[in-house]
Order: C-alpha cells, then sequence, then structure tokens
C-alpha cells in the first residue's frame, strides 16, 4: 500500500509522515518512509525545483514507490506533489493508494515558513516557490483531506486520524 502525503512546503507532510510511518511500522515491519527532499539526496544530481526539475522528482518518486509496491513493501510518502495527473496515475498503477492533503492554510505556512521560502519569494530573492509563482491545484485526488482547524492540531493526532482511515 502507498500512502502519500501531499500538501504545501510547511504543511506538515514529513512531520505527520515521520509519525504515521512509525506508527504503521509496529503493526507492519515491512513500511519506509520517503520523503521528496530525502530522495532529491538519493538521485544526487541536484534536480531544480523548476517544473522540469518537480516533475521528474515526481516521476522518479513513483517508479521507486512501483518497485517497492510490487515486492510487498508498504510506503508512507510526503511529496509536495503539484501534477494531478500524476496522483490520478497512482490510484492505477498501485496495488492500494490512499491520499492525503495536508491542507495548511497559506497565514500559517507563512508563519512557519521553516524553510524561509515564503519570505524570500515574497521579498522576490527566489523564484520556483509552490503557493507563489509556481500554483498548487487544488484538484480533488484525494480520499483524505485535513483542512483548519483540524490541520493545526498536534501532528501525532492527526496521524492517528489518518491511520484510522487506512
Ligand atoms: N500540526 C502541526 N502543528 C504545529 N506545527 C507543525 C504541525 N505540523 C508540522 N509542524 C511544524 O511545521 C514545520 C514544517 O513542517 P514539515 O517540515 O513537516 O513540513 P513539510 O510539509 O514537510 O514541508 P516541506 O515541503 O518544506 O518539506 C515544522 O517546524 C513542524 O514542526
Ligand atoms: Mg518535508
Amino acid at each position: 500500500m502507498i500512502i502519500w502525503l501531499i500538501g504545501m512546503s510547511g504543511a506538515g507532510k514529513t512531520t505527520i509522515g515521520q509519525i504515521l510511518y512509525q506508527k504503521i511500522k509496529t503493526e507492519h515491519p515491512n513500511t519506509v518512509f520517503l520523503d521528496g527532499d530525502m530522495l532529491r539526496d538519493v538521485w544526487g544530481d541536484h534536480l531544480g525545483h523548476d517544473m522540469e526539475g518537480r516533475r521528474k522528482n515526481a516521476e522518479r518518486f513513483t517508479r521507486l514507490c512501483l518497485m517497492l509496491d510490487r515486492q510487498g513493501i508498504h510506503v508512507v510518502a510526503a511529496i509536495l506533489s503539484i501534477f494531478p495527473e500524476e496522483r490520478r496515475k497512482n490510484r492505477d498503477i498501485f496495488s492500494r493508494y490512499f491520499e492525503v492533503f495536508i491542507d495548511t492554510p497559506m497565514e500559517e505556512l507563512v508563519r512557519r515558513d521553516s524553510k524561509r521560502l515564503y519570505a524570500r519569494a515574497a521579498a522576490g530573492e527566489i523564484k520556483d516557490v509552490v503557493g507563489f509563482d509556481i500554483p498548487m491545484p487544488r484538484t480533488e485526488t484525494w480520499d483524505m483531506i485535513i483542512s483548519a482547524p483540524a490541520v493545526l492540531e498536534d501532528p501525532h493526532v492527526i496521524a492517528a486520524k489518518i491511520k484510522e482511515r487506512l
């Protein structure tokens, strides 16, 4: 099974994903956690964050998940995932696919700004920031959406809610 956590930068994908992964792993040791940033490091070829880099990263991410899925490995995947057509394809190719949209409001993302992406984008210092010059299409491909106020709860509570729905 592939559990696909999507959302903007700072939404909480990595934080919630790691907790969810630990919870699932206690019952299903054949589970791995894959994170978009982590895999960019694994590829090792410094893909950019422009549309082309993002698409390549997404395609590789999906192919890796498919390989693991075919070997009976469950994946908790945390990825920004801006391509609705990739997400629709996921539903066809994986043995089971559960997509969760972590829909943290923009004002909270800007308040957290853990990577200082939003401040730098607003100051015109960087481009290719989702929510600024790259849109996040709100295409309803997800199985579960967590919006405010629930998305502002403790990440352990959010992870438990996701696990209940699997
Ligand atoms: N539910 C939550 N309540 C409060 N703070 C949270 C919550 N979820 C995450 N955070 C905090 O928000 C910040 C960003 O979270 P996280 O790194 O998980 O986001 P992300 O979606 O993985 O972002 P990116 O796409 O940039 O990797 C972290 O400092 C994290 O501790
Ligand atoms: Mg992250």
